[in-house]
Parts: structure tokens; sequence; C-alpha cells
């Protein structure tokens, strides 16, 4: 409980730059937290921060939201330029990686140029297991598992559980 109260304190104070931070987030370790648009953090979510810093990073036009109760695991790394939203009691296994834009393109001459943003939207409950990787434009539905060290290019419907790379459907969450 006492820990509980700390975790509170410390979420103030590391994740003081944030637009938004709900009652009672959580947090240990310190986070590396670069917010230049706009990142909210729901009530109750839960962040494990140590050996390996989560890092949270939102550009001038970014959004980035994490859902009220999500847990996220150390070594997570998520950049937001147009806007990455994360429902509602997800959780994120360690190292996991999202970005909504790649950055380079793939035409050689081209590839200086940055490409367009395209959002990501978790919905509620899913489950991300270690090491995944979300492209750009990627919906997860709610529900669904995606196995670890899968990398997700595709959306993923409500009650899915995935796993590869590129992550396929392998059966329903209720099978
Ligand atoms: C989600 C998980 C627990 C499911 O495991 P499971 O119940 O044993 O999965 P299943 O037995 O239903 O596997 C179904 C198929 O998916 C495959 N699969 C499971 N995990 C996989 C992975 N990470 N990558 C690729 N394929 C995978 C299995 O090989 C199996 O294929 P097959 O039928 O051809 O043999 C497991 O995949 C996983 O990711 N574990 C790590 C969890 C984690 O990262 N925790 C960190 C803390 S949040």
């Amino acid at each position: 409980m006492l820990d509980d109260s700390l975790a509170v304190l410390r979420a103030r104070w590391y994740l003081r730059n944030a637009t938004s931070l709900g009652e009672r987030v959580r947090l240990w370790g310190r986070p590396i937290v670069r917010n230049h648009g706009s990142l909210v953090i729901g009530q109750r979510a839960c962040l494990v921060s140590g050996g390996l810093p989560i890092q949270l990073t939102t550009e001038r036009d970014g959004k980035l939201e994490i859902g009220a109760r999500t847990f996220m695991n150390y070594g997570c790394s998520i950049i937001a330029t147009k806007l990455i939203s994360i429902g509602p009691n997800c959780k994120l296994g360690m190292e996991v990686l999202m970005m909504d834009n790649d950055f380079h393109q793939i035409d050689p001459v081209e590839r200086g140029a940055r490409p367009a943003s395209a959002p990501i939207v978790l919905e509620e409950n899913v489950w991300l297991g270690a090491r995944v990787i979300v492209v750009s434009g990627v919906t997860i539905g709610a529900d669904s598992v995606v196995a670890a060290g899968s990398v997700v290019t595709r959306d993923i419907a409500p009650r899915s559980f995935a796993a590869g790379q590129p992550a396929r459907v392998i059966r329903s969450v209720d099978d």
C-alpha cells in the first residue's frame, strides 16, 4: 500500500509534462517523456519503467492517449506524430514498439522525405506480448491478444489471437 502511494507520487513527478494525468496513475522507475503535443494518461494506468525505461514521445501535432487501468511494462517505446490511442484495460508487455509514422520511404530517392502518418488504435482490453511491434495505420480490436515478438501490419478484428511476422489471426480468443 505504501509502495502504491509512492508510485502515485512518482507518477505525478515524472509524468508532470503530461497534458492530462488521471487519478491514481502509478509509476515505477523513470520514464523518458517528450511531450510536444498531447499526452493523456487515464486514471489508474500503471507504468513499470525500471531498468529499461518506457519512452513516450508526442510530436507537435501528435496525440498519445493511454486508457484508464492500462498496464505498460518496461522498455515500451511509443511515438505519436498524429494519433496513438490505447484503450482502457490494455496490457503492453516488455519492449512493445508503436510508431504512427514510418519516418522514411522505401523509394531510395525519397528516403529522406517523411511519409504521411496514420493512426494506431488499440481498442479496450488488448494484450500485446513482449516485443510486439505495431506499425502505422493499424487498429487492433477489443479483447484481442498478439503473441510475443509479432509484427502487426494489418488490422486485427476484435477477440482475435494473432501471432507471427507479419501477425496473422490464428484463432479467436474464445476457441
Ligand atoms: C499469448 C501466448 C501466451 C499464447 O500462447 P499459447 O496459448 O501457448 O498459444 P497457442 O498454443 O494457442 O498457439 C497457437 C499457435 O500460435 C503459435 N504461437 C504462439 N505464440 C507465438 C509467437 N510468439 N510467435 C509466433 N507464433 C506463436 C503457436 O506455435 C501455435 O501454432 P501451431 O498451432 O502451428 O503450433 C504466447 O503466444 C505469448 O505471447 N507468450 C508471451 C507472453 C508475454 O509476452 N508476456 C510478457 C508479459 S505481458
